[in-house]
């Protein structure tokens, strides 16, 4: 049992594989937090009570005495609201009739279920046991609940909350956060991630002063600017060692996230929905549910951290459909030919690539409408005459009869103002009325907040999935959202908007990706623009960045690897000089980078070379041959190319017997350092036998030599010569005995 009350002491213990979660009920009625960390017993922790009590604190433990004064602000809070002496953040406020947002909620009852129950319309983790926590008004008839849940296997804890309008009077809801916690100390560095296009994931780590720190998209996509993650860690932790306590949401839409360094030695982690420009009618009899937010725990380092969430999306959020089985091996049609995806140039592309392992060709943008550019033709979801005049069958005939697998572009959300679709229905954009909406990419977004707008998405869609043979998808959204205006909410709901489009963007997903089971559904937005828990639930894989220069993408995939597992992170080896950057790598680097994640290709094939194109077999071999690692591996970030010349990662399996070691000098300096690298994960006492492909290397190590000694990267090619720069060097470790 993960889940343990205490009916005397009250307490509530909540364990994980390696964690414990302690609160209890104090004297007031109120739960307070007592511990989240590394797995404890099931003690009495009331004596850590004592060094809680300020000038003004209400005494949990018998004996001591109310003061009557500012008790909540020094609880250390499972909720907390506003108007009774707590000043730091709250996770809840409400807007009541007379104009009153004083609540006070306090423990009514519990029940701790061994099913979890869904979260209806938003997606969540699956399985564990479950504590619902409710917690009634002392003023009115308004219940919290508040929704825990554990898992055996893994170090997360899973939080939200609903809140149930059981008053006769409709309230409004200023604020309402997923969590909130007050974890032990006030001298923690802050982990969070900063996102822009083409250069997504990159790591920032802060020391917290007093006050307030916080992520915040009010983009109504999740990873346009920030992650809808953070992480809070010890001053000395590593990626190896020390505390590391994480926090991510499971939300696509506009959110916070706030660090809080409160005066009595905690800081405080609090987050959900974004309550800038947010209101939520709440009509008596009505429920509201926030979306939930995964907590992990390591006392591993930020590398511990991340190896837990990686195990926990695994497991309890990825479609189980597709995890744990090899993802489709792709060549995208995009920077092949761009918009120019006519057949007679995609045909000589799927020649090229005929028996190299390559198994789905995906037709990107392009294909439908009036779209040879990016001007016009979004939203009509018609396969165009001028580009395929008999359609697409003989192009996926032919994809098929390659033996390879048939996958599209679509990007439902979105119209071109020059378009069919915009034509017939413009206030089906999202605007102002009697204002021109803003234009991003030549584009706007369509109000899936309406019902009559997703049910023409989800039939224009479906149209073209029934009607042709298809086994992939790659679901684009371009640009983020504006106007924040819909012409079917009352004047009092508009600022519902943005949370109503996370609603109907699930609506989508339920029917589109659910109801195509087949498909295998690539999430994408404008490269990393949407990168979160709620898109990983649907899409097994999401395209990571736009960028795909070696180089960049050593450092977009480090940071994304931060919360999310490899193979959710699609990564293509594409043609160079780079598109994006006009570095020239090498063609192996490309690919051993892009082999840090569900891999791909996205170049024309017609215009590499011979050799380049023997390269690919053999490097599709090698994915093949390791890919269970990219898909079950446990991850070991050693080098990134922020900090240092060197990138290096080891994946290793589970059961430790097999492991990839990818590393990489950036920049070739003549006489330079003798670098070595230490690999991590391995069994210290086994015998591993190590190979580097390149410089035929073959030795025979302890997996302690390995990890404490560590492996040198040559300083010449093995001809001798200087390896240039961006050089790759990979080693196939496996255990012997
Ligand atoms: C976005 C995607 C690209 C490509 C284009 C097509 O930018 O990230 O991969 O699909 O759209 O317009």
């Amino acid at each position: 049992m993960a889940i343990y009350f205490n009916p005397e002491t009250k307490f509530f213990y909540l364990e994980g594989k390696n964690i414990s979660y302690v609160f209890g009920i104090n004297r007031t009625g109120f739960p307070e937090h007592y511990y989240f960390g590394t797995r404890i017993g099931r003690d009495d922790l009331a004596y850590t009570y004592e060094a809680n009590i300020g000038d003004s604190a209400e005494a949990a433990v018998p004996g001591k005495v109310h003061a009557g004064g500012l008790s909540y602000n020094v609880y250390r809070s499972e909720i907390s609201f506003f108007g009774n002496g707590e000043f730091r953040e709250c996770s809840i406020q409400l807007l009541q009739k007379s104009g009153s947002r004083l609540n006070e909620f306090l423990y009514e009852t519990h029940e701790i279920l061994s099913e979890k129950p869904a979260l209806a319309g938003m997606p969540s983790m699956r399985g564990g046991e479950t504590l619902k926590l409710t917690l009634k008004d002392k003023l009115s008839e308004m219940r919290v609940h508040l929704f825990y849940t554990v898992y055996d296997d893994v170090s997360v804890i899973c939080r939200r909350m609903e809140v149930e309008n059981r008053t006769d009077e409709d309230v409004k809801l200023l604020r309402a956060y997923s969590f909130v916690l007050d974890v032990v100390g006030s001298d923690h560095d802050l982990l969070t991630i900063e996102n822009a296009w083409a250069r997504e994931g990159k790591p920032e780590r802060t020391p917290l002063p007093h006050g307030i720190v916080c992520v915040d998209e009010k983009s109504a996509s999740s990873t346009r600017r920030h992650s809808p993650a953070m992480a809070l860690i010890g001053k000395h932790t590593t990626e190896d060692f020390g505390s590391a306590l994480g926090v991510n949401l499971i939300y696509s839409a506009s959110y916070t996230l706030k660090a809080e360094v409160g005066t009595k030695g905690y800081t405080r982690l609090t987050g959900g929905i974004n309550d800038f420009d947010f209101t939520w009618e709440l009509g008596a009899g009505e429920t509201f549910a926030t979306p939930e937010a995964v907590l992990a725990y390591s006392a591993e380092g930020i590398g511990g951290m991340s190896r837990e969430y990686h195990d926990a999306y695994r497991k309890y959020l990825i479609n189980e459909r597709f995890v744990n089985k090899p993802h489709p091996l792709v060549i995208n049609s995009w920077e092949a030919v761009y918009f120019g995806c006519t057949p007679d140039r995609l045909i000589p592309i799927i020649d090229k690539v005929r028996g190299t392992g390559i198994d789905t060709f995906v037709l990107d943008d392009g294909w439908f409408g009036s779209r040879r550019n990016d001007r016009s033709g979004l939203g009509d979801w018609t396969v165009s005459p001028e580009v395929f005049p008999d359609g697409l069958k003989p192009v996926i005939d032919y994809v098929h009869d390659a033996g390879m697998k048939f996958g599209i572009w679509f990007e439902p959300e979105m119209v071109n103002p020059d378009s069919d679709l915009y034509r017939a229905h413009p206030d089906w954009a999202i605007s102002v009325p009697d204002t021109t909406p803003c234009v991003s990419r030549r584009q706007v977004v369509l109000d899936i907040t309406r019902a009559d707008v997703r049910d023409y998405i989800v039939e224009a869609v479906s149209k073209i999935l029934r009607e042709n043979e298809i086994d992939y998808v790659k679901w684009d959204f371009n640009r983020a959202v504006t106007e924040n205006f819909s012409r079917a909410l009352p004047a009092g709901k508009q600022q519902e908007m943005h949370h109503r489009y996370a609603l109907g963007l699930y609506d989508l997903c339920e029917r589109l990706v659910n109801g195509f089971p087949h498909i295998f559904f690539e999430g994408c937005a404008g490269g990393g623009g949407r990168f979160d828990p709620a898109i990983l639930y649907y899409f097994p894989q999401i395209w990571a960045s736009d960028d795909t220069d070696a180089y960049m993408r050593t450092q977009i995939q480090y940071g994304t690897s931060l919360f999310y597992p490899l193979s959710a992170i699609s990564c293509h080896t594409s043609i160079c000089p780079n598109h994006q950057t006009e570095r020239t790598t090498p063609f192996t680097t490309r690919a051993d980078i892009a082999h840090l994640g569900a891999t791909g290709y996205e170049l024309d094939t017609t215009k590499i070379t011979p050799e380049e194109l023997e390269e690919i077999k053999t490097q599709v071999a090698e994915y093949r041959d390791m890919e269970d690692l990219v898909l079950y591996g446990d991850l070991y970030r050693m080098e990134n190319t922020f900090d240092s010349n060197y990138f290096a990662v080891t994946v290793v399996s589970k059961d430790k017997s097999k492991a990839k070691v990818t590393a990489m000098r950036a920049l070739c300096r003549p006489n330079d350092e003798h670098k070595r690298i230490f690999p991590r994960g391995l069994d210290a006492d086994a015998l591993y036998e190590v190979k580097n492909r390149d410089y035929g290397l073959c030795l025979h190590l302890t997996g302690a030599a390995i990890m404490n000694v560590g492996l040198v990267l040559p300083l010449k090619t093995a001809e001798g010569k200087m390896p240039g720069d961006f050089k790759t060097f990979v080693f196939d470790i496996r255990m012997e005995r």
